[in-house]
């Protein structure tokens, strides 16, 4: 029998909800990973890597058209939920888990 492993994951306190403006996205450091954590206008909180996948532009500089993170270099958009990109030939961009309870905001990095 084949047990798939889950590699351990850390909730990590970044900010409070109200800091995070809506639509726009803020950048963290957490646990050594560049992130960029961004709030919709319908409350849900995302958090994708901070560094794009395409020619390295800083996500966190970037916008959210709907839930979709649109790089502030090429203006190429990333699904803020699976990081998925719009464009061919372009990877994903790596997406984290997001806790927010009590209007605190957790970030899930590898432990
Ligand atoms: S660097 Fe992000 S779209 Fe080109």
């Amino acid at each position: 029998m084949t047990v798939a492993l889950t590699p351990a994951v850390q909730f990590v306190l970044v900010c409070a909800l109200a800091d995070l403006p809506v639509g726009l996205g803020r950048p963290f450091n957490v646990g050594g990973h560049s992130i960029a954590v961004f709030r919709t206008r319908a409350g849900k909180v995302f958090a994708v890597a901070g560094r794009c996948p395409h020619k390295g532009g800083p996500l966190a500089d970037g916008m959210l058209a709907g839930e979709q993170v649109v790089c502030p270099y090429h203006a190429f958009r990333f699904h803020a939920g699976t990081g998925e990109c719009d464009q061919h030939n372009v990877c994903d961009v790596a997406t984290y888990p997001v806790q927010v309870t009590d209007g605190a905001v957790r970030v899930g990095v590898p432990a």
